[in-house]
């Protein structure tokens, strides 16, 4: 029970690795605020999580023993962040971990000088502004109280370069640089500050992520061939599962890495070592 009397808030909990990462903090003892948009984005061309998906994942931590706030929130919006935070606070006394997950990996799939302005607009306000809200709305109160773990799910776009993805990985590769910058912020204030740069991840039924057929989509890679060419990319040869991204955050969140932050934890297969 490493999360055991910890108030944790995940955003983009609807499914996918905000799901998966919700399941393994209620197993080892968390209370949880679940927040996602729950409803789709104009100029996003897949769906979003909705509200059955949020409940699901809130049904599966609470069969976990954990209780759950769940909240309807867009990460680009102050006020609706404002709200889930502060109703988390008042329900569960504070938020000792936020873990900073959702995100959009499209639209994509065109080289960079065809990228429209509403597009990169879309994609840095979601993938990189979105993390910062939080970090601003839950940073005071962890600063006051000296304690407080913030875990930042970038990804290997946050290391190297994809073709005709370049806004998604210019706000990851933010993303990593926000984590190394805000650590140092808090750092006097022993506010840890982490991201999880995870590889190819397995769209997992369980889970109903869909992260990796969308990618797939937006590089013109079929379908049913996906998984192969993923696979083949990592040289670990696997892809990984949602439960793995999940261990990482558990740890980050963790009192287990207390002398840890600013870091940057891949979980990839060895995809980012090359
Ligand atoms: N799946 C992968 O292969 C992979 C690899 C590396 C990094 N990541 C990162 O992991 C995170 C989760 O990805 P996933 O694979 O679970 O994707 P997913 O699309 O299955 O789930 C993302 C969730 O975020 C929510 N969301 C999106 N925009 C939002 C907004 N503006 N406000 C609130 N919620 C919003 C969606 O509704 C959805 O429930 C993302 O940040 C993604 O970039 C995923």
């Amino acid at each position: 029970m490493r999360l055991h009397g910890k108030s944790v808030l995940i955003t983009g909990a609807a499914r996918g690795l905000g799901r998966a990462a919700a399941v393994a903090c209620a197993a080892e003892g968390a209370d949880l605020t679940l927040l996602d948009i729950c409803a789709d984005l104009p100029g996003v061309p897949y769906p979003l999580g909705t509200v059955g998906q949020l409940e699901h994942t809130a049904a599966l931590c609470r069969d976990a023993g954990a209780a759950v706030l769940t909240a309807a929130a867009d990460i680009r919006d102050t006020r609706g962040m404002r709200e889930a935070v502060t109703r988390a606070e008042d329900r569960f006394g504070r938020i000792d971990v936020a873990v900073n997950n959702a995100g959009i990996a499209a639209p994509s799939g065109k080289p960079v000088h065809e990228i429209e302005e509403d597009e990169w607009s879309l994609m840095i306000d979601v993938d990189l502004s979105g993390a910062w809200r939080l970090i601003r709305e839950v940073g005071g109160a962890m600063s006051a109280r000296r304690a407080g773990s913030i875990v930042n799910v970038a990804s290997t776009a946050g290391l190297v370069g994809y073709r005709h993805f370049a806004g998604y990985v210019a706000a990851k590769h933010a993303v990593v640089g926000l984590t190394k910058a805000a650590a140092l912020d808090f750092a006097p204030t022993k506010v840890r500050v982490n991201a999880v740069c995870p590889g190819s991840v397995r769209d997992d039924a369980w889970a109903e992520g869909r992260m990796l057929a969308e990618i797939a989509r937006a590089l013109e890679v079929p379908v049913h061939e996906h998984e192969k060419t993923f696979v083949e990319a990592q040289p670990m040869n696997a892809l990984i599962e949602p439960e793995d991204v999940a261990a990482a955050i558990v740890f980050l969140a963790s009192d287990e890495s207390r002398q840890i932050t600013g870091s940057v934890l891949t979980v990839d297969g060895g995809f980012s070592i090359r």
